[in-house]
């Protein structure tokens, strides 16, 4: 593992116009530089980078980091390697902590598989091209499917005969481990030649290595599998894999999507024709682990179904996961008989593209219309379908999104909007509180094991992508979250020694419980943590988190000019009053003030209800005590409430 100290002076030499400029033409404007992202097709470029706070952040698509980040995205680096290729880039020298034993031997392990099976490919490459059986067998198989040469190279397919052990034997001539072909599933136990009489297909990592293989037999014989694969290994686990993403994922850049379809074949055929975003599950549903994989590159997937009805309504259930990740999903159906590799051939690409756009259909809507259909007029299933509907649409972490959808949804349903509403935050309510359980017991567990957490990048959080509840203090809690990111280090004014984060630390400390949104509710504990350890806020905590989510909040809280958002300053303040960044009291003192304000209200009406409760039903003695406990409660409240709100005009009292 790379020392924490190396990390540091990484962070500390790297310059982000340096690292982008290797990839992106930056032109200078104002203290920034700007140019076409790299991440998204662009004509006028919309692409930001701050030298000042070494970050960069695109306009058009969102993303943006420090230049760890960048690189990781770029060039689809984990976060390892994008410290390693920093460091050669500038020459920095590597301490790593010693490896233990095991982690030898595991990359050990790992090295001698990817070795292995690079030789397997050659010898099934060789098999195909260079021997008459696999010349007039597998080659002119492939090229009646109308593969031409080239595809066939890039894709490096392959040949096998019928041959006991002929590969086997020349492996171990070859001093290759025995042991090793057979974890790898080349070698049967017996040690005979587990893939035989095949035309072989060949599974990339991202980084273009070989970690498995797909064998499909040309004969007719029901008994023969058509496909059989490699088993899993340490270096191919199959949830994680999707075939064809090594050649696709310059491809779903430039696209800003990623085509989704069955098998081996479709991937090739369309890459042929020139539809090279693309990628196969292989066969099997949609796992979580591919669509982070997808997620990498884009957040729009195009799935392409050749089903029929029954198969397609079994894998649309799959899809509320695609959802809950915050990725836009569109589907294709075939007609009547036909897959993505038939299709393409009978159409040509013009046709195949036209019929795409023509068919394409947004994944919630097409559900809500095969629901409904189903359905008829029948009340009880009717009401199913809308309990169907709103789980998927509560998934949808994205407040604007979803409030389309339940526009849309109302209308094809008949339902007024408020009721689709009503149900979904109960959803949200249900997910949120689960969620807060799994989370309270993983807090806890991690309370004992601060000390270990520093040197390792910060680890995912369960509840990312959590959908938030259309009414809530969302943004007053945003809104003094960016105060603390964004200044929360300076002075908080001429006179005082104390930082913005430690004033309004001071103030909110008590109230972190009470903060609605989760993310919000964790960076806010996760930055009051740091000061109480550092004196200061480290917002390269967040930069380089790998909660994405977090890490672009926290962006955005960097980059956008400051945001005052709302009506209630306009005209008054803005004018008299420097920008928040150079006026760091006014703006924090402000945004506290309505963040205090809306929790005091809260509690307000909570108490309130409370008396209400109590006061209608006869009570003892002790629930006498706790109702003016309640009504004390209640009054401080108030005369809080009037003391804030006074401070900050009238306005707010409405
Ligand atoms: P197909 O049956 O269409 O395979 O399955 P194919 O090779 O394209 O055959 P033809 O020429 O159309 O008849 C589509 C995908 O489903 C997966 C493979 O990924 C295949 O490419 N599959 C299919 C399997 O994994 N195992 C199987 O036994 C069958
Ligand atoms: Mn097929």
């Amino acid at each position: 593992m790379i020392k924490q100290n190396t990390i540091e002076k990484i962070i500390s030499t790297v310059k982000i116009e340096e690292v982008v400029g290797e990839f992106v033409t930056l032109k200078r404007r104002g203290v920034n530089m700007l140019g076409l992202c790299p991440f998204h097709d662009e004509k006028t470029p919309s692409f930001t980078v701050s030298p000042a706070k070494n970050i960069y952040k695109c306009f058009g698509c969102g993303k943006g980091g420090d230049p760890i980040r960048f690189v990781m995205d770029h060039e689809a680096m984990n976060y390892p390697e994008s410290l390693r290729y920093l460091a050669s880039k500038y020459n920095i020298d590597i301490e790593e902590t010693e490896n233990t034993a095991e982690q030898k031997a595991i990359k050990e392990l790992n090295d001698s598989y990817f070795i292995i099976n690079e030789y397997a490919q050659n010898y099934f490459n060789n098999q195909l091209f260079n021997t008459d059986e696999g010349k007039s067998v597998g080659l002119s198989y492939y090229k009646e499917r109308g593969y031409n040469e080239a595809i066939i190279k890039k894709f490096q397919l392959g040949y096998t005969s019928n041959q006991r052990d002929d590969f086997t034997q020349s492996a171990i001539v070859k001093r290759y481990n025995i042991d090793f072909l057979k974890s790898l599933g080349l070698t049967s136990k017996m040690g005979f030649d587990f893939f035989r009489s095949r035309v072989m297909f060949t599974i990339h990592n991202l980084s273009g290595k070989v970690i498995a293989f797909a064998g499909r037999t040309l004969s007719t014989d029901k008994k023969t599998p058509k496909y059989i694969n490699s088993p899993e290994t340490v270096i191919y686990t199959k949830r994680k894999v999707l075939y064809g993403m090594y050649f696709a994922k310059q491809s779903i850049r430039q696209h800003d999507e990623c085509v989704m379809v069955e098998g081996y074949t479709d991937v090739i055929t369309l890459h042929q024709y020139g539809v090279e975003n693309v990628v196969a599950s292989s066969g099997t549903s949609l796992t979580i682990e591919q669509i982070n994989l997808v997620r990498r590159f884009t957040q729009n997937i195009k799935i392409i179904y050749d089903g029929d009805a029954a198969g397609i309504k079994a894998a649309l259930r799959g899809l509320d996961l695609v959802l809950e990740q915050d990725m836009n999903v569109k589907l294709v159906l075939l007609p009547e008989g036909e897959d993505p590799d038939s299709f393409m051939k009978s159409k040509g690409i013009e046709g195949f593209r036209a019929y795409l756009v023509e068919h394409e259909e947004d994944f919630v809507l097409f559900k809500t219309n095969l629901l409904l259909k189903e359905a008829g007029d029948d009340p009880i299933k009717k009401s199913i379908v809308l309990k169907d509907i709103v789980q998927s649409i509560a998934k949808i972490p994205d407040m604007i999104k979803r409030q389309l959808y339940i526009q849309k949804c109302s209308a094809m349903m008949g339902i007024a909007e408020r009721i689709i509403i009503t149900e979904i935050n109960k959803v949200i309510k249900a997910d949120r509180k689960q969620k807060q359980a799994v989370y309270d017991r993983e807090r806890a567990k991690q309370a004992g094991r601060e000390e270990d957490q520093i040197s390792t990048a910060p680890q995912e959080r369960g509840y990312q992508n959590e959908p938030t509840l259309l009414t809530g203090d969302d943004f007053q809690e945003k809104d003094l979250l960016r105060v603390l990111i964004s200044h929360g280090n300076l002075a908080f004014n001429d006179e005082s020694n104390d930082t913005v984060a430690v004033f309004i630390i001071d103030m909110i400390r008590d109230q972190i419980d009470k903060i609605d949104n989760a993310l919000y509710r964790e960076m806010f504990s996760i930055i009051i943590d740091q000061v109480d350890k550092d004196g200061k806020i480290n917002t390269n905590y967040f930069i380089n988190n790998d909660n994405e989510t977090m890490r672009n909040q926290c962006i955005d809280f960097l980059s956008s000019p400051y945001s005052y958002a709302s009506w209630e300053n306009k005209g008054l303040l803005l004018q008299t009053q420097k920008d928040p960044e150079h006026n760091q009291e006014m703006d924090a003192v402000q945004s506290l003030r309505r963040f205090l304000l809306r929790k005091s209200e809260k509690e307000i009406k909570l108490l309130e209800l409370k008396i209400i409760e109590f006061s209608n039903q006869p009570k003892t003695e002790s629930q006498e005590k706790t109702l003016s406990t309640y009504i004390k409660a209640y009054k401080m409240a108030q005369s809080q409430r009037s003391e804030l709100a006074s401070k900050m005009g009238s306005v707010f009292l409405k």
